[in-house]
């Protein structure tokens, strides 16, 4: 059988924040930390805290329309989410977005890779694009981690916060603006302690601890490797797509910590205003940071037509990876 080989173009991007505002001052209330601390040691000013009851769903809803509107579409024809905090352990989360988009029907697939999540999951609509499952994709990064860090903790509690990121992707040809170069994507699954939530799943589905349901976050040595594999990758992906690092005009890295993004330029030689940096305003939205930065930069016009652009990510798992594009004419919509 003959596969038709098309490259996965990104046509339309669009993110979601809840409402609510939670800056650090407020945190500092209710917690041993200060706004300085959080400031200085991670860049974060605030976040945005989904309300009770609004879920990794509502917000995915929220953001896909965005990014199908963004894209001159009102449909697609497959929908993959990247998550690690779907609404339910059991089922997977992506059906409930594609009925809520009114797509009810499509292919539609949760992918877990957690912070690293949204590259993967363009990575697998990439696969569905050239395989001809699909010729239109909606790749969504959705989390709720304020529902997974527990609330008295004072090393997890100020990074995190909530958020949803799209795009779509079109069948397209490998040389056009927009389309999706080489991927490297990895994991060291022999390291997923550094970064768990122990119980509830099918390892230990019960604990008499109530920690135990919560994230637990070896920070230093995240932030070591961090620093390492984000760098590492982009190396890679910059070789295998033929470029190199002076020719990168943005580079949109997993927004963690902003001392972990300076670093991975610092070791590029990537002069720091090309750096793409929200997390001041969002904190880490694990597999929306990316394709919420996107929606930013796009439109605080920082990011424009013909960049070169790297993505970059590292999250539990561990997982970590990268693609590059050449951004296109996009034009964000409500
Ligand atoms: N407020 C005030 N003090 C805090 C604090 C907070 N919110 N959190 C930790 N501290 C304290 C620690 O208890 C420690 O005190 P001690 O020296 O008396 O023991 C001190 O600050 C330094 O802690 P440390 O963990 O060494 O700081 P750090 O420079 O490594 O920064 C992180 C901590 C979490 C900000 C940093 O490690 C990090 O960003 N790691 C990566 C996290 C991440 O990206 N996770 C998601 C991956 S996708």
């Amino acid at each position: 059988m003959q596969y038709p080989r098309h490259a996965a173009v990104l046509a339309g991007v669009g993110g979601w924040l809840p409402p609510r505002v939670v800056d650090n001052h407020e945190l500092s209330q209710r917690l041993d930390t200060s706004d300085e601390w959080i400031r200085t040691r991670t860049g974060i000013r605030q976040r945005h805290i989904a309300a009770p009851g609004e879920s990794t769903v509502d917000m995915a809803v929220r953001a896909g329309g965005r990014a199908i509107r963004s894209a001159g579409m009102t449909e697609v024809d497959a929908l993959v989410l990247a998550t690690a905090t779907p609404d339910q352990v059991c089922p997977g989360s992506a059906p409930q977005v594609a009925s809520g988009l009114g797509l009810g029907g499509i292919f539609a697939l949760d992918v877990n890779a957690v912070c690293s999540g949204f590259v993967y999951a363009l990575a697998t609509a990439a696969g569905l694009i050239a395989t001809g499952v699909a010729g239109r994709v909606l790749v969504i990064g959705s989390d709720t981690f304020s529902t997974l860090v527990h609330p008295d903790d004072r090393s997890t509690v100020p990074i995190f916060g909530d958020g949803a990121g799209a795009v779509v992707l079109r069948a397209g040809e490998p040389d056009e603006p927009g389309a999706l170069g080489p991927f490297d994507l990895h994991s060291e699954g022999e390291l997923a302690d550094l970064l768990v939530v122990p119980a509830g799943g099918s390892k230990q589905r019960t604990s008499a601890d109530p920690h135990d349901y919560f994230l637990s976050m070896q920070g230093t040595r995240v932030f070591r490797l961090a620093n390492a594999r984000m760098a590492e990758s982009t190396r890679a992906v910059l070789d295998q797509a033929g470029l190199s690092v002076h020719e990168v005009d943005r580079f949109v890295g997993h927004q963690a910590n902003v001392r972990i993004l300076q670093a991975v330029a610092k070791q590029l030689g990537l002069p720091p205003e090309r750096l793409v940096v929200n997390i001041e305003r969002t904190g880490n939205t694990s597999a929306a940071s990316i394709p919420l930065a996107l929606a930013d930069a796009c439109c605080d016009g920082s990011l424009r037509s013909g960049h070169l652009v790297v993505l970059s990510a590292f999250g539990a798992g561990l997982t970590w990876g990268s693609t590059v594009l050449r951004w296109p004419d996009i034009k964000l919509s409500e």
